[in-house]
């Protein structure tokens, strides 16, 4: 039940811990999307190219700042796409210099741009022990990608079949299970008391697998990992309100042109940048739980990375319904951004 006394509330400023920006024109607009409201983001390296190297998130860093907006205040954190000959020199030195933040594991074929990902665990082992050994985090996109394993079950089976024993073989690894989407894995991380966290999109909090088939295909719910049935979608909102340190933000905002969505074989990907606040106030607030947001949005996850909140701070205000843009426009076209499918009453002042 919302609690109708709490109209206001003041949080340390959000972070994204797991954002897509893209390059060129689609960075130029929809990074200010993000920099309204956010201090930091983890970014993420699913180019084409992918950034890889060191030297290539460095690069990719200063385009992300010639984009950036007048007068905002955001820290881009970079990821490196680990590939099957990714160098744990070139890591250990991405990492000491600030140069990267995190590595990204994409099992090969999972998703977007996620060819050059790994197949066999054992040839980026090396690299594993070194992040170990240093405290860099892995960011897991948790998906086998076995044609044969039903695409509802594919992370409940990651879970069992490469994370279990990649975590026995590296427990010293801190790992970041990105964009859980299932009982199983909320589950997984609750048992799991050292070096494992989980991101939770906004998305996954709000829709399930009927929102995308139901009365009709919605190719703009379409993401991955797909979200599933209503029970798994209740147990990201208990973990999301729960406050537990081990469960925080991370939108996977991920822009495609309504033209690229809009296909007989669309790409996966929900824009949520401009109104996540917003949901996730209203999550929140109608559970209840409003007092959990600054957790979950603000504390989680700079504590998980080593990091400081935020100093400064963000208001949110409950009024009347608050409208944002169905679309935003960039020079590749149209990105629709995410329908809660409700209305959302609460403004942010940022
Ligand atoms: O839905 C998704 N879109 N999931 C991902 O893992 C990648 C992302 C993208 O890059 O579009
Ligand atoms: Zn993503």
């Amino acid at each position: 039940m919302p609690d109708l006394a709490l109209t206001t509330l003041t949080i340390r400023r959000p972070d994204d811990w797991h954002l897509h920006l893209r390059d060129g024109a689609m960075l130029q607009a929809v990074l200010p999307e993000t920099t309204r409201h956010f201090g930091r983001a983890i970014i993420m390296p699913n180019l084409v190219p992918p950034v890889v190297t060191g030297a290539q998130a460095a690069d990719y860093r200063a385009r992300i700042m010639a984009a950036m907006p007048a007068g905002a205040d955001f820290k881009p954190l970079m990821t490196l796409y680990l590939t099957e000959t990714t160098d744990p020199d070139d890591v250990r030195e991405a990492h000491r210099s600030g140069v990267a933040t995190a590595v990204k594991l994409y099992p090969a074929g999972a998703t977007t741009n996620s060819a050059s990902g790994v197949r066999d665990f054992e040839k980026v082992r090396a690299v594993l022990e070194t992040m170990a050994e240093i405290g860099m985090p892995l960011c897991v996109h948790g998906e086998v990608t076995d044609r044969d394993i039903d695409i509802f079950d594919r992370e409940a089976v990651f879970i069992d079949r490469v994370l279990k024993p990649l975590r026995k073989k590296v427990p010293d690894l801190k790992v970041v299970m990105e964009h859980v989407t299932t009982k199983d894995a909320v589950d997984y991380v609750r048992d799991s008391h050292k070096n494992l966290a989980a991101t939770i999109t906004t998305h996954h909090l709000i829709i399930n697998r009927n929102h995308i088939l139901a009365g009709g295909i919605k190719p703009h719910f379409y993401c991955l990992p797909v979200a599933k049935r209503e029970t798994h979608r209740v147990a990201l909102v208990q973990a999301a309100i729960s406050g537990d340190k081990r469960f925080f933000l991370g939108t996977d905002s991920a822009p495609h042109t309504d033209p690229a969505k809009l296909q007989p074989c669309g790409c996966a990907g929900i824009f949520t940048a401009p109104n996540t606040m917003s949901c996730l106030a209203e999550v929140f607030d109608v559970a209840g739980k409003l007092k959990k947001l600054e957790a979950f949005t603000s504390l989680n996850g700079p504590g998980f990375y080593g990091l400081e909140p935020n100093a400064d701070t963000i208001t949110l205000t409950k009024g009347d319904p608050v409208s944002y843009p169905a679309q935003i426009t960039t020079a590749d076209g149209p990105v629709t951004v995410f329908d809660p499918g409700f209305d959302l009453h609460w403004h942010v002042d940022a």
